[in-house]
């Protein structure tokens, strides 16, 4: 049950610091070893290129999981949604490795492709938070997501247990290859980290919900913007925003605003910035100038080493490769706290079903 909660979204958000403790468990030893069946790295090693399938939310934990398998293992990774590749397969590479994400382990989009790997005879690694499911089943490894249930059609801690899990995967793909980057990677220590973060978070919902309540709570529209990972991130929070408060709500490539989306920029045009990744910060920073200039009304989600006065969410310091980790907290938030404040059933927002077992 949601026991004191008055909603799964919120209790499942909550949750998200004891799941990556729990994975801690799961998948990391106490010399800081990877608990990974050996046969699933030499399968991915075998592969000169990893395709990652999957479709929603999870196609977006997949955007973060490239950059996680790319820094720490040096592998070439390609991220497709499902209900696209399966009917306009690019040309593969000589030896593909696939891993499909899907908390449920059941959307039919990810599984048409499936059937076409298998019937292809490539290798298939399915993560997913339900054993025995049917992509579970029918790939070659499983790794679990460990999540507990998750109720809310909203997707949150399977969201960051994806993220977590493809880290375990990188690191220990890497060692496997001798990555420096891998092997000096302390997973339990930055985890750990990731955490008490979230709990920080966590413990300050009130900025949010007022941020939420000024500029969210009657908005037509609204904007994340972001480069690189936090373009990704930006992309993952307004799925949240639109399919549980209906906002019609982008993420965007900060650089690409000024190519004719800020256009779309009035008087009080909610804009939320991500701001981790150091090569582009002051680049998106700019980009935020120019919205504001046409009356945009601005947040900042920032790390803590590149906080200026006037930001508003400060994220703790964490590894860079796993900010995504902690901003994607105050995205769900906004999400939620919008949700409710325009009066939805946050949990069961219309049009949509937990798990989608149509094409
Ligand atoms: C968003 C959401 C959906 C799912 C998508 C894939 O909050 O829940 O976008 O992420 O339908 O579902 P799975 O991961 O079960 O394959």
């Amino acid at each position: 049950g949601k026991g004191t909660y008055p909603h799964y979204m919120l209790k499942e958000v909550d949750e998200q610091p004891a799941v990556m403790r729990r994975l801690l468990t799961e998948y990391v030893d106490d010399a800081g070893q990877m608990k990974i069946d050996p046969a699933i790295l030499k399968a991915i090693d075998d592969a000169d290129r990893i395709y990652i399938v999957a479709a929603g939310t999870s196609y977006h934990a997949g955007l973060i999981g490239q950059s996680l398998f790319e820094k720490l293992a040096e592998k070439p990774v390609e991220v497709h949604v499902a209900s696209e590749f399966g009917y306009h397969m690019p040309i593969l590479s000589k030896k593909p490795f696939f891993i499909f994400l899907t908390q449920s382990g059941e959307t039919a989009d990810s599984r048409q492709v499936l059937v076409q790997t298998n019937r292809l005879g490539y290798p298939s690694l399915t993560i997913t938070n339900s054993q025995g499911s049917t992509l579970s089943r029918e790939a070659n490894y499983t790794l679990l997501l460990h999540a507990g249930p998750e109720i809310a059609v909203a997707s949150t801690k399977a969201y960051t247990a994806q993220i977590a899990v493809e880290l375990f995967l990188a690191v220990a793909l890497g060692r496997h290859t001798a990555i420096k980057a891998a092997q000096d990677f302390d997973v339990n220590h930055e985890l750990a980290l990731v955490a008490t973060g979230m709990e920080t978070l966590l413990s300050e919902k009130q900025a949010i919900e007022d941020f939420t309540t000024m500029y969210l709570k009657t908005t037509r529209n609204a904007f994340y913007i972001g480069r690189g990972e936090d373009y990704a991130l930006s992309l993952e929070a307004a799925l949240k925003l639109k399919e549980i408060s209906y906002i019609q709500a982008e993420g965007f490539a900060a650089g690409e605003l000024k190519h004719g989306t800020i256009a779309l920029i009035e008087d009080g045009t909610p804009v939320m910035a991500f701001l981790t990744d150091a090569k582009t910060i002051d680049h998106t920073r700019g980009n935020l100038q120019e919205v504001r200039a046409r009356g945009a009304k601005t947040l900042t989600i920032v790390s803590e080493d590149h906080a200026q006065a006037g930001d508003q969410v400060v994220l703790p310091n964490v590894n860079p490769l796993l900010a995504p980790l902690l901003g994607i907290i105050p995205g769900q938030l906004i999400a939620y706290y919008a949700s409710l404040q325009r009066g939805y059933d946050v949990d069961q927002p219309r049009n949509l079903a937990k798990s989608v077992t149509v094409e």
